[in-house]
């Protein structure tokens, strides 16, 4: 059995997090040149660490080994949220997730589907078409509206004062969830924006508690009518999950990333919004090339061997979505945009894609973001011509949720539908 290359060093003084967190497609790379194996060991968050990158290795451990490892994200994002299923595993977790998949359902999905189109539509209507725009700002405020109107049924029609607070309270949320609140100093946020985040999250859950027993809101009341549904502390921190930035920033990043690639090509929109098979592999080079989260984190609970590489008890394993996306063993031409692959060398590859997860912890939204982002890219598609404003940087930032660097401008332009 051969050894996973890298040393855990020394505590503190080896610690590699400072390094990640500064540029982690940067850690990833090098490290993968200098040990010559996509798989290795650091440490991070001052714990012995295997970073893997080697996509055959994150399949199986996600999948065939998934019991042999827990969910690491309680350290992060545990007090900000409260318990829900991220932060849960073994018995408790299967029946958290079975009530939870009865809310995403593709029947359940069907009947948000009226609530999310009125959301677009209205949106859209409202986009500047005399100036240009910024893509991400545009689709990531879309999404919020969105989430929010589904979740807890908050009009942005009429509640505009409500709708402010509430947004202004998930940014000072989320401020919380980056800031890392571990005995480590690392780049982002610090105690009092820790506490604020504690703050915003107390007043967003007495928002909750109230829209879930005033609204007739179709999702609010289909989560209090799962096997779990009686329990508040399940419905009222799902709730706050749901409707925190996470979810909105993920789904406009995707959309971000398609939208750029889409209004490189000219002539690519119309056939975009006509032919699925196109615009599927599209997709599906997206999450490839672009994943909205860098990777997850896990814990071993028992000794594990995969791909003859030991993982031991104890140790923690990070895995980089983005590495794996780019392994050549899989996808030649790793770095090159080729949505062509998947109906050619790649046509069966599609379970080598973790931008949604893998096996028995994988996203349980995923029917309900393409749902939304389907319905999104039609009406916007359907209405305007998107032009991206020429010669501008179009490079990506990865942490917290990948998205371009810098603003990338575009230029909505209404279709003349008269004929
Ligand atoms: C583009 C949008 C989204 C992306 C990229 C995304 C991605 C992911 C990923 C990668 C995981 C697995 C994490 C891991 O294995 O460590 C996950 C889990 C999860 N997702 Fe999503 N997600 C999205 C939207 C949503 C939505 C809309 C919902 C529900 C409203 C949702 C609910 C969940 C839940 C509850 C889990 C945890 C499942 C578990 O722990 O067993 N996600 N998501």
């Amino acid at each position: 059995m051969a050894t996973i290359p890298g040393s855990a060093g020394l505590p503190l003084l080896g610690d590699r997090s400072y390094d990640f967190y500064k540029d982690p497609v940067k850690f990833m790379e090098k490290n993968i040149s200098y040990y010559k194996n996509r798989n290795f060991i650091g440490r991070f968050l001052n714990k012995s660490t295997v970073f893997v990158g080697c996509n055959k290795t994150l399949k199986c451990l996600l999948t065939e080994e998934a019991d042999k490892l827990d969910l690491g994200y309680k350290m992060f994002m545990g007090d900000i949220y409260g318990d829900n299923i991220l932060f849960t595993d073994g018995l408790d977790m299967v029946s958290l997730r079975e009530s939870l998949c009865l809310l995403f359902t593709p029947e359940a999905v069907s009947t948000y589907q009226e609530t999310i189109k009125h959301v677009v539509t209205t949106f859209i209507h409202k986009i500047d078409t005399e100036n240009p725009v910024c893509l991400y700002q545009t689709l990531k405020r879309m999404c919020i509206e969105v989430c929010l109107s589904l979740f807890l049924g908050i009009d942005f029609d009429t509640m505009t004062e409500l709708t402010e607070t509430i947004v202004s309270l998930t940014t000072t949320h989320w401020h919380g969830i980056i800031s890392v609140p571990v005995n480590l100093k690392l780049p982002i946020g610090g105690a009092s924006t820790f506490s604020k985040a504690l703050d915003a999250k107390a007043k967003l859950l007495d928002i909750i508690q109230n829209k879930k027993t005033s609204s007739s809101q179709n999702f609010s009341k289909k989560i209090q009518e799962v096997p779990k549904g009686d329990n508040g502390i399940f419905v009222n921190n799902h709730l706050l999950l749901f409707t925190s930035a996470l979810v909105p920033k993920a789904l406009s990043s995707l959309l971000t990333s398609f939208m750029i690639e889409v209004a490189k090509q000219k002539d690519l929109q119309e056939s975009i919004l006509t032919d699925k098979g196109l615009r599927e592999r599209y997709m599906l080079e997206v999450q490839r090339m672009y994943p909205p989260f860098f990777g997850g984190r896990r814990v071993i609970n028992k000794d594990v061997e995969v791909n003859q590489q030991k993982f031991v008890k104890g140790n923690a394993v990070v895995f980089s979505t983005y590495a794996t996306h780019r392994d050549p063993e899989v996808f030649d031409d790793p770095h090159q945009f080729q949505p062509q692959r998947w109906t050619e060398k790649n046509i069966n590859d599609k379970d080598k894609l973790f931008c949604f997860g893998a096996g028995p912890r994988c996203c349980v939204g995923q029917k309900l973001v393409w749902c939304i982002i389907d319905t999104i890219i039609d009406e916007m598609l359907t209405k305007f011509k998107v032009s991206l404003i020429d010669e501008q940087d179009l490079t990506h930032k990865w942490l917290p949720v990948s998205r371009p660097k810098n603003k990338v401008l575009v230029q909505f332009t209404e279709k003349d539908t008269s004929n």
